[in-house]
């Protein structure tokens, strides 16, 4: 199964983009799905479906478009309602306790970005289920989906380390502090509903940095939002996910003589030997300003086939060949740990990426993103022992630990 995503500012073409890989995929007689987590439901439009549906509207289950297509609007607040059910129920009783109206609270309580959330939760259900071979996943703009992949990592650190020990103190001072104060405390079922939302995160994350899932970015050729892809490829590979390639969406093409066509050309002309030097050693694809909007299934195709024809000897629905961003290499007693950080001397200094150690856990900050890393057993027993940023990656260091103290 092949696990396709598409980001990018937004207005780029992301839908157009995904829609018409899906429909790439579904000619070739692979059994695929295309979701979306977009309120706007421009996918049902991009296929040209919203008005023939029930409601005119995509369900939350999958809805066929034509052979081996379909087509799915994931019913975000219906999911976060059964989800998240628990821990809601609990913070509406703690902000009716302190008198904060029912539906100022019903509104404190909905998280911003859950919407990602529940349809990469759904994503995680159709993935297991091995209905599908390409699952196409039409993503939200850049910076929301990036902080939200990295959501299961920053929530495990909290799991692990703080709820056990919440879970303990609010187990032993539950009567007392309920009635000095008249709040009530969380009970068991609130902390179970987050652990199971932490386990199915978890799974999740596993199955996008997986072997067989890629995320390709889409951009148009202007300055700004090639300044913002760039930045997706370093955080998207500081967060452990595979970046396999770009989509420069509509570019005009060149003649005529118009000179105001004739502008635009040379301007996105310029941009675009940026794009090909700045995400050097992947494809960019480049796809043509169309003289109408891309509607209907034939249409998308076409859109997807002309632009991924020139990516030569490289098949855009393959398992991509990319190097896993998070690698390990041992010599004797040395381990180096190879993090990919593609394009990064383009936008940030390299003394801005600092690193970490807190006992099993590497801090990694590029910018203003973090990542904390669990290292696996083997290497939580060793010493950092120098790191540096070299040939877009950065390189840690772990030698053998000289003494028996732990290290800071
Ligand atoms: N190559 C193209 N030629 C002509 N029109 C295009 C092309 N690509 C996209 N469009 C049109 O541009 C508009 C925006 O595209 P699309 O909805 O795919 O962008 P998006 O990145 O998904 O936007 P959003 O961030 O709002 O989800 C749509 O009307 C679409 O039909
Ligand atoms: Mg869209």
């Amino acid at each position: 199964m092949r696990i396709l995503l598409f980001t990018g500012k937004g207005g780029v073409g992301k839908s157009t983009v995904s829609a018409g890989t899906a429909a790439m995929s579904a000619a070739r007689g692979l059994r695929t799905l295309v979701l979306s987590t977009d309120a706007a439901h421009s996918l049902a439009d991009a296929f040209g479906l919203s008005d023939g549906l029930p409601g005119g509207s995509l369900g939350s289950e999958p809805v066929q478009v034509t052979e081996h297509l379909y087509v799915q609007h994931v019913d975000a607040q219906r999911r976060f309602e059964q989800s998240w059910a628990e821990v809601q129920g609990y913070l509406l009783s703690v902000l009716d306790t302190i008198g904060v109206d029912r539906i100022a609270a019903e509104e404190l309580t909905v998280i911003p970005g859950a919407e990602e959330v529940f349809a990469l939760l759904e994503l995680r259900r159709t993935a297991v289920s091995g209905e599908w071979d390409t699952i196409v996943v039409d993503c939200a703009p850049t910076a929301e989906t990036l902080r939200l992949l990295a959501l299961p990592e920053a929530l495990g650190w909290y799991l692990e380390r703080i709820l056990p020990v919440q879970r303990k103190m609010v187990k032993a001072l539950k009567p007392m502090l309920t009635k000095a104060a008249g709040v009530p405390m969380p009970g068991d079922s609130v902390f179970d509903a987050m652990v199971r939302l932490h386990g199915e995160l978890a799974e999740v994350r596993a199955l996008l940095s997986g072997p067989e899932a890629s995320v390709r970015i889409v951009l148009t050729p202007e300055r700004v939002v090639l300044a913002e892809a760039r930045r997706s490829w370093t955080t998207l590979s500081l967060y452990g996910y595979r970046v396999d390639g770009v989509v420069a969406n509509r570019i005009f093409p060149a003649g005529g003589s118009d000179d105001w066509r004739a502008g635009w050309v040379k301007a996105q002309d310029d941009v675009l030997g940026d794009v090909e030097a700045s995400f050097e050693g992947l494809p960019v694809w480049r796809s043509f300003y169309r003289p109408t909007e891309p509607v209907g299934v034939d249409d998308l195709r076409e859109v997807a086939e002309a632009a991924y024809a020139g990516s030569g000897r490289i098949d855009p629905l393959a398992v991509p060949e990319t190097a896993a961003p998070f690698r390990t290499e041992t010599t004797g007693e040395v381990t180096i740990v190879h993090l990919a950080l593609p394009g990064l001397a383009q936008w940030v200094a390299r003394d801005q990426v600092q690193l970490g150690r807190n006992g099993d856990e590497l801090a990694i900050t590029v910018g203003s993103y973090r990542r904390l890393l669990t290292l696996p057993a083997a290497l939580a027993r060793m010493d950092v022992s120098g790191a540096r940023v070299e040939g877009g990656e950065l390189r840690v260091t772990f030698s053998r630990q000289t003494t028996n103290t732990e290290s800071e």
